[in-house]
């Protein structure tokens, strides 16, 4: 019986709520299929912050190394430097563990309304490839006298030909195996060195794959797309940036922020991936037991997937659906359902596959 190792850090605010719905499922699940799930939790995020002085223990990154996945919540809190997750504890977790590939699924689910009035399940499935290591996300940068009337701040953006070449050859893989379309997203006529360097090394790569259509977008004609004609795009493949913002705009298309999944994924598997809703600690319904949990659940559905175990991330998927269908709908998306009843809904179609 294959046995896999999880680590599981809710973080804050709603990780609380929403990652312990998804263990839920993942149990239910694996109690369908012949594997088993071994999970160990860690309180780490902006809470542990508040009392330890940092988002995880020193030796945090080496406790994560030796599990198969890491399930996530999200951190941030009201009362900690929101400058401050994303250094100490979310790219420090992408880098450690090579986390390339942010991959970020996007569709129209059954027995939701999405705001796109005349588009339907057909026209809205895609993912976003975002580049996850590099990129404007580096952090390098500083201040010089910002408090003087000359301050400054400066940013810089960091592309390699190693890491656009990689996210590119994951790209194209990924459309062979859905409908064959990848559609690089960028803003090289302003950005004319840095993306226009990752125009030319993705437009290298993708001649090694005559078999899948190519074609590229500027960034802001790209967000118009997602609201009138999101059934241009099947493999989004983009930066770092461009891509955190246009995967939350996938999610609103969804319907909601609650509904995203993604996977950081080193696809070598040399090292864990982690999986965590797109959406962040969302501390305005914290404590409240109304969180969306299908983000998480979902994401679930990619770690096993990622795993190997794809048949039982299909059974998580079809207990999403059915359940949605069924009409069981959380409050953003203008239900009633709860996150207690959402989960044990999803559950019990997971039992009833
Ligand atoms: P957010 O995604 O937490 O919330 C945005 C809006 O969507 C809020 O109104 C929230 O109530 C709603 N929402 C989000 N997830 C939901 C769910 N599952 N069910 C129902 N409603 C949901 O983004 P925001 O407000 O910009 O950030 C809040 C905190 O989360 C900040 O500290 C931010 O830094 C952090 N954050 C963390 C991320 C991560 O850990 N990967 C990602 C994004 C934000
Ligand atoms: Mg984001």
């Amino acid at each position: 019986m294959n046995r896999y190792t999880i680590a599981v850090v809710p973080g804050d605010g709603i990780g609380h709520e929403i990652v312990p719905a998804g263990m839920q499922v993942l149990t239910a699940v694996a109690a369908q299929s012949n594997f088993e799930i071994v999970s160990d939790e860690f309180p780490f995020g902006a809470g542990y912050y508040k009392a330890h002085g940092d988002f995880m223990p020193a030796d945090g990154l080496d406790t994560l190394r030796k599990f198969d996945a890491i399930y996530f919540g999200a951190v941030g809190l009201y009362d900690v430097d929101d400058t401050l997750p994303a250094g100490m504890f979310t790219f420090k977790i992408r880098k450690e563990f090579d986390q390339y590939v942010n991959y970020r699924p996007a569709r129209l689910l059954p027995g939701v309304q999405g705001p796109l009035r005349s588009k339907t399940s057909d026209d809205i499935d895609f993912v976003v490839v975002r580049e996850n290591t590099e990129g404007e996300f580096v952090q390098v940068g500083g201040f010089i006298n910002p408090d003087r009337p000359e301050g400054m701040a400066m940013d810089t953006s960091v592309f390699t030909r190693r890491g656009i070449e990689r996210i590119g050859h994951y790209s194209f893989r990924l459309a062979r195996r859905r409908r064959g379309k990848v559609t690089n997203i960028t803003k090289s006529n302003t950005l004319i060195h840095s993306l226009a360097y990752w125009d030319r090394v993705i437009e290298e790569v993708s001649t090694s794959y005559p078999d899948v259509s190519y074609d590229k977008m500027y960034v802001d004609n790209a967000a118009a797309n997602f609201v009138l004609r999101p059934e241009l795009f099947d493999v989004i493949v983009t930066t770092n940036f461009i891509g955190d913002i246009l995967s939350d705009l996938g999610g609103a298309i969804m319907g909601s922020l609650g509904l995203g999944p993604s996977g950081n994924i080193n696809p070598e598997k040399k090292h864990p991936s982690m999986f965590e809703p797109i959406h962040g600690s969302a501390p305005d319904i914290a404590g409240k037991g109304i969180a969306n949990p299908i983000g998480a659940i979902w994401s679930g559905a990619l770690m096993l997937e990622h795993l190997g175990q794809r048949q039982a991330a299909g059974m998580i998927v079809r207990a999403i659906e059915q359940t949605l269908r069924q009409g069981v709908l959380p409050v953003d998306l203008g239900g009633k359902a709860n996150t207690a009843e959402i989960t044990e809904a999803v559950v019990k179609n997971v039992r009833e596959a």
